[in-house]
């Protein structure tokens, strides 16, 4: 399993639940990674034994090296930027099967103009663009748009590439931005898009190219502050499944979005292999496609795999070798899932790096669970933050509520001086919910 996030760690935790998993590695891993693999290889005394090892993922001729020394059977690759770098087609041309897109399918999320075009040749649901490759060509483009409009850097800018001016003066001045490298070689293209109204979803399949199976919704906070106010992070928090995704539309976005998708992709000679997480947005006209990621979302994998039921490694083994269709449809429990961010001082600009962190078993003693996200072992065994999403403080419950509350109640344990996290994770639904009780 390759990245170092609480999607790692959620993603391992479920891994080492599975009879199949007999031995687990992890590249680079994480301390909360690393006790899952001790506990497994404690459980599995006398067979082989895996743990954390810092390969670098650039370099896919040693990864698969290391594969084949280890004899792995399958390797599951977190984050997108592997994927966009080919890792998946190395790993598969040395004969390892791989759970991810290779290259050519991961354009998905590696170049929004490719995912704008595909949408048209498939009649897709999503807001109105058009590509500039120059400066010129994006400022007489927006002439043709509304205020707001929204404007992308076309590559991976870390979820920092897309810009929502508000005045002809802004817009102007965010294409010179682009163009001028404020996002280096991602921004070298832009996409100008119509702005959408609606509220966010997010909806995950799990597709091997041909066979599709829906793997539930969730809604996460993207900004940093309470009611959803300031900069612009990874996700302070998620929870799933989103009821604002009703069955009704979650079947439209499957039949109208992802299932002409995956179609389009393999008529492409590009067929998409792994996670597909939409961004939709749930307009008056239906669901519209907002983007592509090529790989679980962090922290909605947190969520996710809190609410499977069934084995994780049958159902990404099958579809890392294109027998998805046979294997048994994944199983996610009817409970709510809710995950809190706890992220360090500063974050998301400049994050304070080294706070210490303690009492994650007493938070966990209240029912949680914590994935570790930005964590290191100091020598002397202490935890310490490292990175600026620090910790998923992580529960279910037979609601949102109860889930949320024994998410707070865990969060209320833990000691760390450096950190913080939005105390109003899930506001939207828990106030829809009281609204209607
Ligand atoms: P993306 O990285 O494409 O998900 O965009 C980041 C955020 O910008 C999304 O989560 C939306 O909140 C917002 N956004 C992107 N595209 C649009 C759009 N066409 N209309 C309205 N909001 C958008
Ligand atoms: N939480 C949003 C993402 O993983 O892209």
């Amino acid at each position: 399993m390759l990245g170092s996030g609480g999607r790692e760690h959620a993603l391992a935790w479920k891994l080492a639940q599975s009879p199949r998993c007999t031995t687990l590695w992890a590249s680079p891993g994480n301390p909360g990674i690393a006790d899952v693999i001790a506990a497994h290889n404690a459980r599995s005394a006398g067979t082989v034994r895996g743990g954390c090892v810092p390969l670098v993922l650039t370099d896919h001729g040693a990864v698969a090296a290391f594969c084949n020394e280890h004899r792995i059977d399958l390797v599951i690759v977190g984050p997108e930027a592997p994927l966009v770098d080919g890792l998946g087609d190395s790993l598969r041309g040395a004969g390892i099967a791989v759970f991810g897109p290779g290259q050519a399918a991961a354009q998905l999320e590696g170049s929004k103009g490719f995912t704008k075009d595909l949408c048209t040749r498939a009649g897709i649901p999503t807001a109105g663009y058009v590509r500039a490759k120059s400066a010129a060509e994006a400022h007489a483009a927006l002439a043709g748009f509304a205020l707001p409009v929204v404007i992308k850097a076309d590559g991976l800018a870390a979820g920092k590439g897309v810009v929502i001016p508000q005045t002809a003066e802004e817009a102007a001045a965010t294409v010179d931005d682009m163009f001028g490298g404020a996002f280096g070689g991602a921004g070298a293209e832009v996409v100008i898009e119509e702005f959408l109204e609606g509220e966010e979803v997010s909806l995950f399949a799990i597709t091997d190219g041909s066979a599709i199976v829906a793997f539930g919704s969730a809604q996460d906070h993207k900004r940093v502050g309470e009611g959803d106010t300031g900069p612009n992070t990874g996700g302070m928090g998620a929870y799933s499944p989103a009821p604002v995704l009703t069955a009704e539309l979650e079947a439209r976005a499957m039949a109208e979005i992802i299932a002409p998708t995956v179609k389009a992709m393999a008529e492409a000679g590009m067929p998409y292999s792994g996670v597909l997480f939409a961004g939709l947005m749930l307009t008056a006209d239906g669901p519209k496609l907002i983007e592509y990621n090529c790989r679980f979302g962090d922290p909605e994998c947190q969520v996710l795999m809190m609410r499977l039921e069934s084995d994780l490694v049958d159902l990404l083994d099958a579809c890392a070798r294109g027998q998805l269709a046979d294997a048994p449809a994944p199983m996610l429990s009817a409970e709510s899932a809710i995950t809190v961010v706890v992220a360090a001082e500063g974050y998301p600009a400049a994050p304070v790096s080294g706070g210490r962190i303690a009492h994650v078993p007493e938070a966990e003693a209240q029912g949680a669970k914590v994935f570790h996200a930005g964590t290191a072992s100091e020598a002397d065994g202490a935890l310490v933050a490292k990175g600026g999403r620090v910790l998923n403080v992580t529960a279910t419950g037979g609601t949102l509520r109860v889930a949320r509350d024994r998410a707070y109640a865990a969060l209320a344990e833990i000691r760390f001086e450096d950190g913080f996290w939005r105390g109003d994770i899930g506001w939207r639904e828990l106030a829809r919910q009281s609204a209607l009780s």
